[in-house]
């Protein structure tokens, strides 16, 4: 079998037998810019992007689409989701930095968060961000007091706790009543923040926002959260009088990265939960606000693949074979940490037979440093290319220096043509921020104190 057969993908293959990626071959890839290599393919992306914008057109079409930089954010990935009309959702001062110094309109960007700190906020009131996504009580009342301060007027959106348990992994449940964001909905913390709101001039409510969860595949959570934001809205409105402009769902729409995570296309379930909103608020008789939904790994993961040198392999006779490569666990660490199931080739012989099958671990000093449990792949060399697909999302962007690695660069490649729009770490960037003390310092003539 071959592995597009026993993947159950597309590839293409060159006339050599190698991957190709957005018409790079990827052993050129690898010779030119080394590995470990993170590959972005920029069609893949803006294709994504398009397909949220293509499903909303029609059933909702007072929408917006806003991309959460947390699944992969640099400079040059702010440049193509502005090009295809998203707006940016950032998460941290580090990434409102970079959207800001890729010229990202603030107005657009909206910061969230479930516990921002004082500058983080007046950087974020400073630049005149377009919204910011209050998580709770204590944060309400910091705003409004450093709006009072910087004479600004934020506008605000409410993150609701809707008491749903998505069907996820644990870690990537957030819309559950023991979660640590958002504002309480039964408890009447929400309703609470609501009142201070529209009590306050320093602050302009907008409307209300929930997110659920992440790598979610069933319809159902995202529709149960809109019956409850939208009741909400309704009772609010009978409360106070106030009508919400927006109602963002969040993101956390799932991605398939193997045969076994089965999803239905994006365009269905995002047209689907545009529609049952629209449906849900005609029913209450409110006047539609602008839908808002802010996906992250549906645009990147699947435009995202990590290419490998293989180094070692180790045949334990009776146990298992080791294929080890020139990463792991820092490039990617959702193995280690979500039990995440990836797929993977040799990107060098891809028209040959799978007839072994292949552990791929990482070169951490870590048990857990595994990228791929039992993949057939055809047989393995040293200095054979690993290409592990889907890795766009959460995989840079959660990256470390553990064993002091350095991260790899990022290529974005399109029409044959591969750019890095991240350079690969040096070992000077390692040490960088390193301070040595005088006294610290290796004197080969001083004598060490413990012997
Ligand atoms: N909006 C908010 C408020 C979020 O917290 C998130 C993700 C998103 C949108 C985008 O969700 P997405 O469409 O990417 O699922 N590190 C984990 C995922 C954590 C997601 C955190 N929040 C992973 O690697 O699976």
């Amino acid at each position: 079998m071959l592995a597009s057969e026993v993947f159950e993908r597309d590839f293409a293959i060159n006339s050599s037998g190698h991957l190709e990626i957005g018409g790079c071959d990827v052993v050129e890839l690898a010779q030119t810019f080394g590995t470990p290599l993170y590959v972005l393919d920029e069609e893949k992306v803006r294709a994504n992007c398009r397909t949220y914008r293509a499903a909303l057109k029609n059933v909702y079409p007072n929408y917006e689409v806003v991309y959460a930089g947390k699944a992969f954010l640099t400079q040059a990935m702010c440049g193509l989701v502005y090009q295809e009309g998203l707006g940016l959702d950032v998460v941290s001062g580090g990434e409102l930095y970079t959207a800001l110094q890729a010229g990202f309109p603030a107005e657009r960007i909206n910061f969230h968060g479930n516990n921002k700190s004082r500058v983080e906020l007046l950087m974020a009131l400073k630049n005149g961000v377009g919204r910011i996504i209050v998580d709770n009580l204590m944060e309400l009342e910091t705003l409004i007091q450093l709006a009072k301060e910087t004479r600004t007027q934020p506008q605000v959106i409410f993150r609701l706790r809707p008491g749903i348990a998505a069907h996820t992994h644990t870690y990537a449940q957030t819309g559950q009543e023991d979660s640590k964001f958002g504002m309480g909905v039964k408890d009447g913390e929400a309703l609470k923040a609501v009142k201070i709101a529209l009590a306050s001039s320093q602050i302009k409510l907008l409307g209300f926002h929930a997110h659920i969860g992440s790598q979610i595949f069933e319809v159902a959570p995202f529709l149960a959260a809109v019956d409850v934001l939208t009741a909400f809205m309704a009772e609010i409105r009978t409360q106070t009088g106030f009508g919400a402009q927006v109602l963002d769902l969040g993101g956390g729409f799932g991605i398939a990265h193997n045969k076994q995570e089965k999803t239905r296309s994006l365009r269905e379930i995002v047209g689907q939960i545009g529609r049952y909103a629209r449906e849900r608020l005609a029913a209450l008789q409110y006047p539609l606000p602008r839908l808002v939904l802010e996906p992250g790994r549906s645009i990147v993961g699947s435009a995202g693949t990590t290419i490998y040198t293989v180094g070692n392999i180790k045949r334990i006779p009776g146990v298992r074979t080791y294929m080890a490569v020139d990463g792991g666990m820092t490039d990617n660490p959702r193995v280690a940490l979500y039990q995440a199931v990836y797929e993977g080739a040799l990107a060098n012989k891809m028209n040959e037979p799978l007839t072994e099958v292949v552990t791929v671990t990482g070169k951490c000093c870590e048990s857990g440093d595994m990228l791929i449990w039992d993949l057939p792949v055809a047989v393995p060399e040293p200095g054979d290319l690993l290409a592990v697909f889907d890795t766009g999302a959460y995989n840079y962007s959660m990256a470390s220096n553990y064993n002091r690695l350095p991260r790899p660069a990022v290529v974005l490649v399109a029409d044959g043509e591969a750019e890095v729009i991240v350079r690969r770490e040096t070992y000077e960037q390692l040490v960088q921020n390193d301070l040595l003390p005088e006294r610290l310092k290796v004197k080969p003539e001083a004598e060490p104190i413990a012997k």
